[in-house]
Formats: C-alpha cells, sequence, structure tokens
C-alpha cells in the first residue's frame, strides 16, 4: 500500500505536517501551512538499480580537470558568483517584485553571450517581443543571446535539451508548472518541482541554470525555504525603493565567499556597475553634523565605508519609538541597553530613528562602535570629528572587542580622505603602525572610556 507521506506543508520552513494548523510548529508562523498534493511513491522502494557507484577522490582532480569559470566582463557580477560562472550549476537570484532582476538577468545573460557563451533566456512573464523591446532600451538589441516565452516546464526542458545552452536564465519560477504536480503556479509543489527538474537538468547536462525567484513581503523566496536548499548558490537583489542603488549579495554559495555584494545604480538605461561604493554611499555628506558616524565596514572581501545616521528626539509616546532602517534592530536595542545600564545615559522619553545612508544594509557586529557613536553624537548634539571611521564590537559588559580585517578597513578609509580611525584597544592591525601612513588611531577599551570625552 502507498500512503502519503505529507500532505501539509510549511511554506516559511518548509516542515511537514500531518494536519493543517494555523501556526507552524516548527518555525512559529502563523498562516503559513497549506495543503499539499503529496509526492507519489511508485512501487521502486528500496534499492535502486545497480547505478550506485562511488569513485576515488584522488582520482578526480587527473581525471578530470574542473572547467573554468566563465566570466561576463561584469566585474560586479562575477564577484558576487565567487569568480565567475561554472558550469552545471544553479543560481537562484531572489529579489520583491521590480527590483530589476529581471533588467539584471537579461543584461547578465547578453553579457555572458558576448563573451561566447551560449545563452538562453526564458521568459514566463513577459512575451519575447516585449523582452525584446527592453533589450532594444538596455541598448543590448545586437547581442547573441536567444529568448523563449514558456511556462511548462516540460516545454522547457525540451527546448534546453535542443538547444545545449551553457547557460539558461528562467524568469522567474513563480511562473512556472509541472502538469505532474496538482496544484496553481506558483504554490510550494510547483516551486519545487520546478526548482528540482531544473537543478537536476543543470548538474546532468553541464548547463548553468539560473533561476529567478520573487520574495514575499516577509523576505522570503515565495514557496518554500526548500529551494534555496537545492540550489548552490543563493543571491539576493536588494535595495530601497526610492533609491537607485541595488545591490546584489550572495547569501550562499558552493563555489565562492559568500556575503559577497556587487554595487548597481538603476539609470535609465538599466543597471550600471558601481566600481567605488564608498565613495557613492558617502557622497551625500556636507559639513559634520550631529548623529552622523562613517563605519569602516566589510562586505564579504570588500572593504565599505558607509555612514550611520542617527536622531535622537524627545518623545511624547509612552514607550518611544525605535525606528531602524538598514541596521539589525536587535543589535540597536541591545547598544540602547549597554549605553544605558554601563555608561548611565538614559535613552528613557527619547524617540530614536536609526539609519544607513544611501540604502545600504550592514549586518556586522563590528558597526557597534559606529552606531553608538552615531546614537551618542545625536543625543549630545555635537558631531564627530569629520575625519574619523569608526569600527568595533561592544560586548554586554561595554567592553571593545577587536573585529576582523582591519587593515582593509583602514586602507579603504584612507584612499577615501580619512585621517582618523576610532578601534577597539586590543585590535591588531597587521602591516602599519598608526600614524605612519597618515592614519591616527584612537584606541577605545570600553563604552565607558569612549563616552567620557
Ligand atoms: P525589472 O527588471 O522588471 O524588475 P523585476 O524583474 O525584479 O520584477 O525592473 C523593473 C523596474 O526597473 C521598473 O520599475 C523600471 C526600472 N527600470 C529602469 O529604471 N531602467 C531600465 O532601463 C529598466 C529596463 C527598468
Ligand atoms: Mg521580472
Amino acid at each position: 500500500m502507498t500512503k502519503a507521506l505529507t500532505a501539509f506543508t510549511c511554506t516559511a520552513c518548509g516542515a511537514a505536517h500531518k494536519k493543517w494548523a494555523g501556526r507552524c510548529d516548527a518555525c512559529g508562523a502563523w498562516n503559513t501551512v497549506i495543503e499539499e498534493a503529496p509526492l507519489s511513491q511508485g512501487p521502486g522502494r528500496g534499492l535502486g538499480a545497480a547505478k550506485g557507484r562511488t569513485v576515488p577522490l584522488s582520482g578526480l582532480a587527473t581525471d578530470e580537470p574542473p572547467p573554468p569559470r566563465s566570466r561576463s566582463g561584469m566585474a560586479e557580477l562575477d564577484r558576487v558568483l565567487g569568480g565567475g560562472l561554472v558550469p552545471g550549476s544553479a543560481v537562484l537570484v531572489g529579489g520583491d517584485p521590480g527590483i530589476g532582476k529581471s533588467t539584471l538577468l537579461l543584461q547578465g545573460a547578453a553579457a555572458f553571450a558576448r563573451k561566447g557563451l551560449n545563452a538562453v533566456y526564458l521568459s514566463g512573464e513577459e512575451a519575447s517581443a516585449q523582452v525584446r523591446m527592453r533589450a532594444q532600451r538596455l541598448g543590448l538589441a545586437d547581442a547573441p543571446v536567444r529568448l523563449g516565452a514558456e511556462t511548462n516546464l516540460r516545454d522547457i526542458l525540451t527546448t534546453l535539451d535542443g538547444e545545449r545552452p551553457d547557460l539558461a536564465v528562467i524568469d522567474s519560477v513563480q511562473t512556472l508548472w509541472s502538469d505532474t504536480v496538482e496544484a496553481a503556479p506558483g504554490s510550494v509543489a510547483q516551486v519545487r518541482a520546478a526548482a528540482h527538474e531544473l537543478v537536476t537538468f543543470a548538474k546532468r547536462r553541464g548547463v548553468a541554470v539560473i533561476i529567478v525567484g520573487h520574495v514575499t513581503k516577509e523576505g522570503q523566496i515565495a514557496g518554500p525555504r526548500v529551494v534555496e536548499h537545492m540550489v548552490d548558490t543563493v543571491l539576493y537583489f536588494e535595495g530601497e525603493r526610492g533609491h537607485q542603488f541595488r545591490i546584489l549579495r550572495s547569501v550562499k554559495n558552493r563555489f565562492g565567499p559568500a556575503d559577497e555584494i556587487g554595487v548597481f545604480e538603476m539609470t535609465g538605461a538599466g543597471l550600471a556597475e558601481v566600481a567605488n561604493p564608498s565613495a557613492l554611499f558617502l557622497s551625500e555628506r556636507g559639513q559634520p553634523v550631529p548623529g552622523s558616524a562613517v563605519f569602516a565596514g566589510i562586505e564579504g572581501t570588500r572593504p565599505v565605508l558607509t555612514e550611520i545616521q542617527a536622531l535622537v528626539a524627545p518623545s511624547t509616546l509612552a514607550s518611544p519609538r525605535r525606528t531602524v532602517v538598514g541596521l539589525d534592530s536587535g543589535r540597536v536595542s541591545t547598544i540602547l541597553a549597554v549605553l544605558e545600564a554601563r555608561c548611565a545615559i538614559p535613552f528613557a522619553g527619547l524617540d530614536v530613528f536609526l539609519n544607513v545612508a544611501g540604502g545600504m544594509r550592514v549586518s556586522e557586529p563590528a558597526a557597534d562602535l559606529a552606531i553608538a557613536g552615531a546614537l551618542l553624537s545625536a543625543r549630545e548634539d555635537s558631531a564627530l570629528p569629520p575625519e574619523a571611521v569608526l569600527f568595533g564590537e561592544i560586548s554586554l559588559s561595554g567592553a571593545l572587542r577587536p573585529v576582523a580585517q582591519a587593515e582593509n578597513r583602514l586602507k579603504e578609509a584612507r584612499k577615501l580622505g580619512f585621517s582618523q580611525a576610532i578601534l577597539p584597544e586590543g585590535q591588531k592591525v597587521e602591516g602599519s603602525s598608526g600614524k605612519k601612513d597618515g592614519m591616527d588611531t584612537r584606541r577605545v577599551a570600553d563604552l565607558t572610556g569612549f563616552v567620557g570625552d
């Protein structure tokens, strides 16, 4: 007898449930459990046919050298991919609707095609004529990319099998449907089946497949998280609506460092690469103002300077506002608590607004000192020295902890004309000794010492 294993799945975490529930036990999310057609279990249970073989690890290197990565020539894209596209890899590009995923991938496909790759762009959202119009607007009308408009998974696999491309872009996974799955396109079951088929195809045929996925309001790729587990690389394309900057961030990469970012600017003629993001994020700085602190951060392998802005104002609310954009609000609460408890600086009765300029998102704990600096400067209404950058992690005791890659942070700051760095006392800086290279370093042991002067 075949028995259904799962009938209900949580769209947020992918957990399986025997019956429907309003709240998922596994992740605690509400209204995310939906019914799914169970995976059919054919007669072939138990051991498979004698296909499973192993090969010696040492034998691999000599038998088959890894195929070289392909570079698109778009430096920002290549870096986020970990140095280029790996043949046979599956890449998921997620992002809000309208953020520019189709634009990015059309430009990417064209760039790869111009480097000699056989690239196919399959859109389930737009007709080929619309894609062509978009390509014209982007100045890519002559790029040797092949277009298709298909949503049936089997047709897509047949097309790809016939064309034998090196790269296939599938825009988007939510539009695909497989006739073997009884569910609407965009449902968990369909998304998962489509992603699975495409990933399997990529591996078997050595075709690099880039799958576009829309993200829901909650910030998850619509459908189950399992798509993220299936692919080799997960990239998010993010940015604030009002800003023209877009950031492509790798959150998972089997073939390169995660947390790498590529910075783009959305222009009338598509996405332009931003080679020097620090200059861009700081470009709006004018006169020194209270509440502004420059954080010397590291994004992936690259140093990026960003401006952290704070505003502290008397509140009329019983529980004052804590509005945080671009930073982790839990981290900010911790820093406020440390300032109150260890340094006797109360924020009760005060609204606090924190923001990272330019629509950038900063998640490093190394930003703690810059956040504290911005908060204190805003609260005291006195500007920090405009020539200074800050970095350092704050512990619950108020002590400052050293962070990674101090040299790179300082080098970037020096390059952009900063002459002072405020950093943890215990911070080792390799290959430089403070003043020698035109950088004045001010060491701080703990937050009380920083507040004191
Ligand atoms: P799109 O790539 O269609 O977004 P997604 O695929 O993520 O849904 O981008 C849509 C937005 O980008 C749209 O609001 C218009 C803007 N855009 C430009 O500003 N310049 C351009 O050259 C193009 C093609 C789009
Ligand atoms: Mg699109």
